[in-house]
Order: structure tokens, then C-alpha cells, then sequence
């Protein structure tokens, strides 16, 4: 049995802000950021909410697979920006898809959040219990963002991305059914390392109640981008080269690296210690900044309209970021 991306989408808000429109704001220069990042510009969303923007993204990914919203058993979203504390916005979106039957609910591991989601959709699909998940990694970064804070502010974006992920048979038959997807997850692993989170962090409300007053003051994403480098460019490549030994597969039969968006510098470093082809490193971060949980799934999802994806290639994906947490996988499209 296997777990197979069978559709994508995603939804970005209208709204365009470029390293130029920031230079009139706040003391910065595309240089800077372009040169250090390789962002150019990111959406903001203005009437797009985390819960619109997922409902979007889901909505397409199930027209691109060819299943109804009543199909889905399993609905993740993966987000650290939901609308609601409760309910959550994977309630939001099964309200929103009219996704009647599905089991909904939210998984927190920022910028690894989608591949956190996915993982999870697959132990549930492999252990029989679901047959059809819909995985969504969807935020509003901008609202947590304090925009006084150049060293941050300029990084991010907002957006969503989704995929269908469906059980299959050993044979590459849909259980009871024509085959009708492909891609093919062969292996996975991930992990968490709490004692380094505080490098990357935005906090929630503190106690307030009888017992103890605090004042209601908004907290904003805070970083040590030194530390999140760093973090980054050692754990990304470890975690690559241990699922690709995991799934038996080399280095040089993988067509495309499908990386978390944070960074150009990142993914450069990534690239040179695997010994790997920059090309093969797709980009979306230009012109959506860092999305957090939706950076992989929005680029997998420009792939996919692109044409990029052919049966049978074999595609690293890997999230990592706050938490710290960092996932990988290898899927045969
Ligand atoms: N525009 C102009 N100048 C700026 C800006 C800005 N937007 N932001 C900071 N500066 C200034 C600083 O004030 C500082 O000035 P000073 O030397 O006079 O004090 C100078 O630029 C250098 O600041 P640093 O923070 O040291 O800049 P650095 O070269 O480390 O680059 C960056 C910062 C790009 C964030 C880098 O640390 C990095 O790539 N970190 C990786 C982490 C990352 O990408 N995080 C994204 C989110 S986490 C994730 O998704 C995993």
C-alpha cells in the first residue's frame, strides 16, 4: 500500500508588495533583501483570511484530483496564523468545501508544518483508517509580523497550498477502483528539537485571571537569524541524505529538491552539501517570500500547472523551521 499525491492547489492573496513598495516604508532597499534572500516581493493579504485563502487552495487541488469534498475522509491543515483559536481552521475549511464527512483538524509546526500534515494524512491512510485526505498548509504570517521590524517583516508572506493524498495498492491500483493518480510516497522522517525553539518565536497570550494580570499586548514573530541559518544548513541536508538512504533511493535519480522557501541562501547551502544541482531547486520564494506551512505545497502546486511533474520522477520534499522541526520525504510522482 501506498500514499500518492493525486491533486494540487493553491491561492495566493491579489495583493503584490514589493522590496521597492517596503523601501518607501521602512528603512530598507531591494538589494538588501533581494541579495540576501532572493525575495522580490510576497502577497499581503488585505480581505483574504488563513481560512479563504485554504479554502481556496483546497477547492482547486480536489478539481485537479477529480474528488468531491463529500469524498474526503481526512481534512489537516497545517498552520501556525488561524483565524480562530477555535475552532480550528481545518473545521473552517470542511464548513467552506461542504467536506461533510471529514475528520478536521490543525497541526503547529511552522515552516514544517505541511509535511508534518502529510506525514500524518499517511500513517492514517496506511494504517487503513482513511482513504482520502486533503493536506493544506495555508497562512497570514503578516498579521504576527511587526512591522517596525525590518530585520523580520521583509521575509515574509501570506499564502496557501494543498494536495489530495489517497491509499493505493500494492499493485498501483486504487483500492476497489481504476487507477486514476500517481506518485508514490516511499519514505519519510522528521523531528523536533524544542530546546533550540526560543531562535524562532512568537508568543500567545499570557495568564490573565484572577490571580494574575497581564495586560493584552499583541507578540510578533521574533528571530535569530544567525541561529535559524545555521540550524537550517545542517539539519536540512542530514535529514535529506537519511530519508533518500530510507527509501533506497540516490541523490543524482532525484529530479527535483522541493524545499521550504526561506532563503535562497539556504537552499544554495543545502544544494552545494548535497552535491546536488542548484537547478533542481525549484523557486517560489521570489515572488512569495517565506509562506511558512504553505511555502512547499504553493511550489509543488506551481510545479504541477507547469507540466514540471512526470510519472515516475522522483522528488525530495522537506519543510523545516520553528519548533525547531525539520521533515522530509521522497515521493515517486
Ligand atoms: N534592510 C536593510 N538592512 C537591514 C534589514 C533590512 N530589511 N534587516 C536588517 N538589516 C541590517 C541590520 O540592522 C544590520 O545592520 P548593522 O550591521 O548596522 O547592525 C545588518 O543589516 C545585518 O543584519 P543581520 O541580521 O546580521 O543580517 P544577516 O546578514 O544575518 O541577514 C538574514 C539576515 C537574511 C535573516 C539571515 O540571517 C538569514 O538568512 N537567516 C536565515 C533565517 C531565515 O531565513 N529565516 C526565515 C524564517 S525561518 C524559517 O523559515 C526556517
Amino acid at each position: 500500500m501506498t500514499t500518492r499525491i493525486i491533486g494540487t492547489g493553491s491561492s495566493l492573496p491579489r495583493q503584490t508588495v514589493t522590496n521597492e513598495d517596503l523601501s518607501k516604508i521602512m528603512d530598507t532597499s531591494d538589494e538588501w533583501i533581494s541579495s540576501r534572500t532572493g525575495i522580490r516581493e510576497r502577497h499581503l493579504a488585505k480581505e483574504e483570511t488563513t481560512a479563504s485563502l485554504s479554502v481556496e487552495a483546497a477547492g482547486k487541488a480536489l478539481q485537479n484530483a477529480g474528488v468531491l469534498a463529500e469524498e474526503v475522509d481526512l481534512l489537516i491543515v497545517a498552520t501556525i496564523t488561524g483565524d480562530y483559536v477555535t475552532p480550528s481552521t481545518a473545521c473552517e475549511v470542511q464548513a467552506g468545501l461542504g467536506a461533510s464527512r471529514a475528520v478536521a483538524f490543525d497541526i503547529n509546526a511552522a515552516c514544517s508544518g505541511f509535511m508534518f500534515a502529510l506525514h500524518t494524512a499517511h500513517a492514517y491512510l496506511q494504517t487503513g483508517i482513511y482513504r482520502t485526505a486533503l493536506v493544506v498548509g495555508a497562512e497570514t504570517l503578516s498579521k504576527i509580523m511587526d512591522w517596525n521590524d525590518r530585520s523580520t517583516c521583509v521575509l515574509f508572506g501570506d499564502g496557501a497550498g494543498a494536495a489530495v493524498v489517497r491509499a493505493f495498492g500494492e499493485d498501483g491500483m486504487e483500492k476497489g477502483g481504476s487507477e486514476n493518480g500517481f506518485g508514490g510516497l516511499l519514505a519519510f522522517e522528521q523531528g523536533s528539537d524544542g530546546l533550540r525553539g526560543k531562535v524562532l518565536a512568537c508568543e500567545g497570550r499570557r495568564n490573565n485571571n484572577p490571580l494574575v494580570q497581564n495586560p493584552l499586548v499583541p507578540s510578533y514573530v521574533g528571530m535569530d537569524g544567525q541561529e535559524v541559518y545555521k540550524f537550517a544548513v545542517s539539519t536540512v541536508p542530514a535529514s535529506i541524505l537519511r530519508v533518500l538512504d530510507r527509501a533506497g533511493v540516490d541523490a543524482g535519480e532525484v529530479k527535483y529538491f522541493v524545499l521550504h522557501q526561506a532563503n535562497i541562501r539556504i537552499i544554495q547551502s543545502v544544494a552545494k552539501r548535497l552535491r546536488a544541482d542548484v537547478g533542481k531547486f525549484p523557486l517560489s520564494l521570489d515572488h512569495c517570500g517565506n509562506v511558512s506551512a504553505a511555502s512547499v505545497p504553493i511550489l509543488l502546486d506551481e510545479m504541477n500547472q507547469k507540466g514540471m511533474l512526470e510519472k515516475g520522477d522522483k522528488i525530495v520534499m522537506s519543510g523545516f523551521g520553528g519548533g525547531l522541526t525539520w521533515a522530509s520525504a521522497v515521493i515517486e510522482w
